[in-house]
Formats: C-alpha cells, sequence, structure tokens
C-alpha cells in the first residue's frame, strides 16, 4: 500500500503536476509526505502554494528521504537526471517513470541499482481526473509494487497493465489518442457549423456528443458496435452517414494513425538508448 509512504517527484511539470493535484485531492497521500522537484524555484513555490506539497530544487535530497520516486522529466532530460540521481536510489525504493520511451533496463542501468520500476504511460485527460495509463511493470517490480504506481495514477483516471513491450502502443493509442479526439471534435463542430448551427453551440454539442459515447461504452461494457446498431434506425439519419463514413475509410485511417504513432514511439525508444 502506497498509504502512509512518501514519494519525490523529479521534474514536476505538467503531467507530474497533475498527478500530484490527484494524489492530494483523493486524499492518497498527505500533502507533506511529497516532495516536487525541479529547477525553477518560481513554479515550485507555486506547486506548495496551490496543493501543500514539500518542495526542493535539489533532486538528490528529494529522491533519498522517499520510499517512492517519480521520474518525470522529458525523455531528453532523463539521462542527465539518472546520472545524478545514481548512487542515491536504493534497491528498496520504487522508481515510477512517466518519461516516454526510456525502458526499465535503462532506467536500471542508468541509476545503477536493480530496484523496482514501473513504467506509466498517462495522458493529458489526467488533468481532469479523466486520465488512461498504461502500466507495465521491470523486471525486478512485483505485484505489489505495480499496485502501488497503480494508486497514483488511478487518483487522476483509469489504469490498465500491459507487459512493457506493449507500452508503445499505448501510447499510440492512449497516450497520443486525445489528439485524435480532438481533430474529430473540431470536423464536428465545422460539421454543425456548415450547417447552420453557431459555433459556441456546436462547440458544446460535439465535445458533450464525444464524452457522452465515451461514457456510454464504459459505463454499460456494450460492444462499441452493438451501440451503433442500437441508435441505427433503418432507412434513418445515422446509417447515412455511416455509409458515407465507411466509404471514406473512418475505421481505417484510425487505425493507421496508431500504427504511426506506435512506430514513431518505437523509433524514438531507440534513439534515446543510443
Ligand atoms: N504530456 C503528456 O501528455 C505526457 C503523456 C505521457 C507521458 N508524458 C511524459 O511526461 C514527462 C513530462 O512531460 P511534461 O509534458 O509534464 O513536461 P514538462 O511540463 O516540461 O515537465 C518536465 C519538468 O521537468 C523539469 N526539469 C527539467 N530538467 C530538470 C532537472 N534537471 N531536474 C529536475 N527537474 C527538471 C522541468 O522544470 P524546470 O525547467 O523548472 O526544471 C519541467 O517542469 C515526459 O517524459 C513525457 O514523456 C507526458
Amino acid at each position: 500500500m502506497i498509504k502512509n509512504q512518501t514519494i519525490a517527484v523529479i521534474g514536476a511539470g505538467h503531467m507530474a503536476g497533475a498527478l500530484i493535484g490527484g494524489m492530494v485531492r483523493s486524499k492518497l497521500l498527505a500533502p507533506k509526505s511529497i516532495t516536487a522537484s525541479r529547477r525553477s524555484s518560481e513554479a515550485l513555490a507555486e506547486l506548495q502554494k496551490k496543493w501543500g506539497v514539500r518542495t526542493t530544487v535539489d533532486n538528490r535530497k528529494a529522491a533519498a528521504e522517499a520510499d517512492v520516486v517519480m521520474l518525470a522529466v522529458k525523455p531528453q532530460m532523463a539521462r542527465k537526471v539518472m546520472e545524478e540521481l545514481a548512487g542515491t536510489i536504493r534497491r528498496d525504493q520504487l522508481v515510477i517513470s512517466v518519461m516516454a520511451g526510456v525502458t526499465s533496463a535503462a532506467i536500471n542501468k542508468a541509476l545503477r541499482v536493480d530496484c523496482p520500476v514501473v513504467r506509466a504511460m498517462p495522458n493529458t485527460p489526467c488533468l481532469v481526473d479523466a486520465g488512461a495509463t498504461a502500466l507495465a511493470a521491470g523486471a525486478h517490480a512485483t505485484d505489489a509494487d505495480l499496485a502501488r504506481a497503480e494508486a497514483v495514477f488511478k487518483s487522476v483516471g483509469l489504469v490498465v497493465a500491459l507487459p512493457e513491450s506493449a507500452l508503445d502502443a499505448a501510447t499510440g493509442l492512449s497516450g497520443s489518442g486525445p489528439v485524435y479526439i480532438y481533430m474529430v471534435i473540431e470536423a464536428m463542430i465545422d460539421g454543425g457549423v456548415k450547417m447552420g448551427i453557431p459555433r459556441a453551440i456546436a462547440a458544446k454539442l460535439a465535445a458533450q456528443t464525444v464524452y457522452g459515447a465515451a461514457k456510454l461504452v464504459l459505463e454499460t461494457g456494450k460492444h462499441p458496435a452493438i451501440l451503433k446498431d442500437e441508435v441505427t434506425t433503418p432507412g434513418g439519419t445515422a446509417i447515412n452517414a455511416i455509409h458515407v463514413l465507411e466509404s471514406r475509410g473512418l475505421r481505417s485511417v484510425l487505425i493507421d494513425g496508431i500504427v504511426a504513432a506506435t512506430n514513431r514511439s518505437q523509433e524514438l525508444s531507440k534513439l534515446l538508448e543510443q
């Protein structure tokens, strides 16, 4: 259990800030059990004011005193920060990494310790407690370690566990996924505007429609095809739209997009290994 433990968040930027907010709001951890670290003192003062967490610009100090160390700097900074923390992180500490493309083996190697590592691929809806996070346990992580990481990300949304080899695919599906849906929403708004609905109202209708459809999938557990068939009246409006969307390849284009993002994630991971 992560309750009564302490966590150091190294690289307390956008993603980590959302997670800090989730942990505090859900009372998973008391603010004093969380230490945020980054270089900007001004940004740390803001985090301290907003969430009441401890702050420091000293990554080593933050990491040394914590049960769990979250690495949340940009992947390009990963090597520098892990070199700094090598010798500080102990075998009994859990490392949770949200750094895209940095493998658990690379983390153990750079930190020069066989500590448990759990990798996470969250997405930006974590900011509004509607995130989707894929977790993967590294070679030294136990089910109990995975459960501790799960508790952190559950405070900002849905969590699933995958083998580490599938994290690039999760990056392509859910990590980058909000972007595809923003494009869908934008296009639906334009469709509404084209057919005479004022833009501000079209925006509300489009976003709520996506939100509501997603909620129905999650809450009923029904296959999306069944939900689609249920609202497709013979000779009605929806079937006419379906025919156009199928003939223009809506499904194939989304599948191709996820394949392209996954392939790019794999390429970037290889670059970071060099
Ligand atoms: N955004 C997403 O949708 C998303 C999704 C999944 C995964 N991720 C992963 O989350 C990580 C962070 O992304 P982000 O969007 O939150 O980026 P971000 O806002 O730039 O956060 C990274 C933070 O690291 C800090 N930092 C840089 N160098 C540092 C150092 N030497 N020591 C301590 N802190 C340092 C920066 O603050 P200072 O300049 O003040 O040091 C910055 O606030 C990335 O690895 C990314 O792959 C992001």
